[in-house]
């Protein structure tokens, strides 16, 4: 899961995620990153904590990092919060394979409209919930499609 500050959608999305992993049993694992690496080794955004507390999923182990090359070879799929992360990301990869591993987490949920999860970070806390509620959508869509 990867956005640009690895603080506010990506641990959201690994949260969710990870909790639905948690509660189906499955042998999935997930991580998250930011393009960039400005926050590195901070906790997720306090309002994205809260969001999360609020759905009872505790986010308070996770910190920022800054996505890597070597993310290619440690993960089957590396999935962009937006069409910047997606570029950012892309300008990584080494080979086919690689960009093949790269999509938008929405694309999940409503394939091929290449809708963004908004970047909160500047709003309030009800882009928060709202991030939220895009991602537990994109996740349980993912999983169903791993699933099978
Ligand atoms: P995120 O949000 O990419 O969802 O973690 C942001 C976090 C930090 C910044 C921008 C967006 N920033 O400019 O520091």
């Amino acid at each position: 899961m990867v956005c640009l500050g690895n603080i506010c959608r990506s641990p959201l999305a690994e949260g969710i995620l990870r909790d639905k992993i948690n509660k189906q049993n499955l042998d999935i694992s997930v991580d998250s990153a930011g393009t960039i690496g400005l926050h590195a080794g901070e906790l997720p955004d306090s309002r994205s904590i809260q969001v999360a507390r609020n759905h009872n999923i505790d986010i308070t182990d996770l910190r920022s990092r800054k996505f890597k090359a070597a993310d290619f070879e440690a993960f089957d799929l590396i999935l962009a919060m937006d069409e910047n992360n997606k570029t950012d990301i892309l300008e990584l990869a080494q080979n086919n394979a690689d960009k093949q591993k790269v999509e938008l987490i929405m694309n999940y949920a409503y394939p091929k409209e290449n809708i963004a999860v908004p970047d909160p970070y500047y709003g309030g806390a009800s882009g928060f919930e709202n991030v939220f509620q895009m991602l537990d959508i994109a996740t349980d869509e993912l999983i169903k499609k791993i699933l099978k």
